[in-house]
């Protein structure tokens, strides 16, 4: 004869959750919808804003050769930049001064000004540089020889390769005493 349970009741040690397996399946399938997502998204994530984080990367550029410039004599040299920022490409024309030194090093110069960024030129008379906005005064080696220039001439990384001078062109904060790479 066989005992009628009431409804509802559950015959304790004998349940079985209704449904688990389900859920089970089901939470599968999400992780594994998440995951291939995922394996989709980080690649594109890096594809879409790597040139953004790659904008502040500056390349050598060639600026002149080396046969051009006379030991001691400072020679202002021009070029076409190009400016990559994130997507964006656009020329520029820049300059920047030259130094050849007696031993064949070259020494190369930001154009602008440490007070407030003018650009400077050079006396060939007196052997100095000299900005036109405030009267700041350098030596033939970046030295201030007169203010308000607070530092020495930027130097920018250079380097020669086959007689071409190569260079990494760069800004700096004015006004302080100490060259900030902008
Ligand atoms: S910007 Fe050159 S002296 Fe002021």
């Amino acid at each position: 004869m066989s005992v009628k349970q009431p409804k509802g009741e559950v015959t304790p040690g004998f349940s079985t959750p209704v449904g688990t397996r389900r859920k089970f399946f089901q939470w599968v399938t999400r992780m594994a919808a998440g995951l291939i997502g995922l394996s989709l998204a980080i690649p594109l994530v890096g594809y879409v804003i790597s040139p953004a984080l790659k904008r502040r990367d500056k390349p050598w550029v060639e600026v002149g050769r080396v046969d051009e410039l006379t030991a001691g004599q400072p020679k202002q040299l021009e070029y076409v930049a190009t400016i990559r920022d994130g997507y964006l490409e656009a020329k520029t024309h820049k300059a920047v001064w030259a130094i050849k030194q007696s031993d064949g090093q070259v020494t190369v110069f930001s154009p602008l000004c440490t007070h407030l960024g003018c650009g400077y030129h050079w006396d060939g008379d007196e052997r100095k540089f000299k900005c036109p906005c405030h009267g700041s005064v350098y030596d033939v080696s970046g030295n201030v020889l007169h203010g308000p220039a607070p530092r020495h001439l930027d130097v920018l990384p250079a380097k020669v390769e086959n007689g071409r001078l190569l260079v990494v062109y760069k800004e700096f904060k004015s006004g302080t005493s100490t060259a900030v790479e902008l």
